[in-house]
C-alpha cells in the first residue's frame, strides 16, 4: 500500500500539538453529567477516555475541544442541511451526493477535490483533534453539516428551524466490522482488541456514539421529517437515491446530472478522489493506515460474513433490531 510521506515541519507540528493536547487533557475538568466508563486497556492511546453524556458515549477529546458549548451556541437556519448517522454507516457517501446536488458539481476535480470536512464539516468536533477546520458558525449558506450526534443531542434549533436532516443506516453487522477497522486506524483511539472484543463493547453500548440501537431508532422515529436512506439502497440503485435526495432538498436533478453524480460517487471514484478518500489524515497523523486498509476500505455489503458466523450474525441482527 502506498504510504504518505510527512515533512520534518509537519512532524514537529504534530509532536507539538500532541504535547499541547496531553497538557490540556491532564488539566481538563469533567462536568458532573459526564460519567467515565471503565478504562479498557485495548485502547492504546493512553490519553483517551470514554464518557457517557446524556446517554451517549463521547470522549475527553470532545470535552477538551469545547464541543458541548459549541453545540449550545449553534443556531440552525432553514437553509442548513444535515447528514447524520451512526459512524461507519455510509455518511461520507451520502455527504458527497448531497454536496454534488447542492453545488451542481457533477464532474471530477475542481472544488470536489477539497477534503470533504472543509466542504461539509462535522458539527460534533469544532476543531477535530489536530485539524484546523472552518467553523460551522462562519460558513456561507447553504451550510452542509455532518453529525454523529443522536437526534436528542442535536442543537434544539435544528428541530424547529426548517433545517433539512438526512440519516443513513447500514446493516449493523457491516457497521460493526467497518467500525472495528476504523477504531484501530484512528490514532486518538488505537484500539488493539480482537473483533469479538470490539463487537461485545459495541453491544454493551460503550463505543463512541453508542448506544447503536437508540441512535438509529431515535432518527427513524422521525422519518416523517428526516429523509432516511440506507447504504444498501446506495449500492443497489444509487440513481434512485440521488433523485430522492434531490427532490427532498428541493433541487430536482436532470437525468444527465443524476448519471454523472452516480458515476463520480462509485467506490472507485471516491477512493481516488483526494476530496473524499481521507488519505490526508495519514499525513496529519490522525490515522495510521496499514493492515486496516484506508478510510475507503472495502465498501461492500456483507463483509460481516468474514467476521461473524451465521449464528452470531443472526443474533447480532436480532439484537440490533429490537425496539428500545
Ligand atoms: S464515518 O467515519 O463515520 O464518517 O464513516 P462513513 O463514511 O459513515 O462510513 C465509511 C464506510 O463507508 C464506505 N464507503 C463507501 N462504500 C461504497 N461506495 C462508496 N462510494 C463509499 N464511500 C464510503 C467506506 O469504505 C467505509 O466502509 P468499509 O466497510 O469500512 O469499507
Amino acid at each position: 500500500m502506498a504510504t504518505v510521506s510527512t515533512t520534518d515541519e509537519e512532524t514537529a507540528r504534530r509532536e507539538q500539538h500532541a504535547k499541547a493536547m496531553a497538557a490540556k487533557l491532564a488539566q481538563m475538568k469533567v462536568p458532573d453529567d459526564w460519567k467515565i466508563l471503565p478504562a479498557d486497556p485495548n485502547y492504546k492511546n493512553p490519553l483517551v477516555r470514554h464518557f457517557r453524556h446524556r446517554g451517549t458515549v463521547l470522549t475527553n477529546y470532545h470535552l477538551v475541544n469545547g464541543c458541548v458549548e459549541h453545540w449550545a451556541r449553534f443556531q440552525a437556519r432553514p437553509t442548513d442541511i444535515f447528514v447524520a448517522s451512526f459512524p461507519k454507516s455510509g455518511t461520507t457517501w451520502l455527504q458527497e451526493i448531497v454536496w454534488r446536488i447542492v453545488h451542481g458539481e457533477t464532474g471530477a476535480g475542481g472544488k470536489a477535490d477539497t477534503p470533504l470536512e472543509y466542504r461539509f464539516p462535522l458539527l460534533d468536533m469544532p476543531s477535530a483533534v489536530n485539524m484546523e477546520m472552518r467553523s460551522v458558525h462562519e460558513m456561507d449558506d447553504p451550510r452542509l453539516i455532518k453529525t454523529h450526534l443522536t437526534y436528542d443531542l442535536l442543537p434544539p434549533s435544528v428541530h424547529t428551524s426548517g433545517t433539512k436532516v438526512l440519516y443513513v443506516t447500514r446493516d449493523p453487522r457491516d457497521v460493526c466490522v467497518s467500525y472495528y477497522h476504523c477504531t484501530r486506524m484512528v490514532n486518538y483511539e488505537k484500539y488493539r482488541g480482537t473483533f469479538p472484543e470490539l463487537r461485545d463493547r459495541f453491544v454493551r453500548g460503550e463505543v463512541m456514539h453508542a448506544p447503536y440501537r437508540e441512535h438509529v431508532q431515535g432518527y427513524l422515529r422521525h422519518a416523517d421529517t428526516v429523509l432516511c436512506v440506507t447504504y444498501e439502497q446506495l449500492h443497489a440503485d444509487r440513481a434512485a437515491v440521488v433523485r430522492r435526495v434531490a427532490t427532498f432538498l428541493g433541487r430536482p436533478a436532470t437525468d444527465d446530472q443524476v448519471e454523472s453524480i452516480v458515476s463520480h460517487t462509485s467506490f472507485g471514484a471516491m477512493k481516488e478522489n483526494p476530496g473524499t478518500n481521507f488519505r490526508h489524515w495519514e499525513k496529519k497523523g490522525l490515522v495510521t493506515a496499514g493492515q486496516e486498509g484506508t478510510f475507503m476500505r472495502k465498501g461492500q455489503v456483507g463483509d460481516w460474513r468474514n467476521y461473524f458466523t451465521e449464528e452470531e450474525g443472526d443474533a447480532f441482527l436480532k439484537w440490533a433490531n429490537e425496539p428500545v
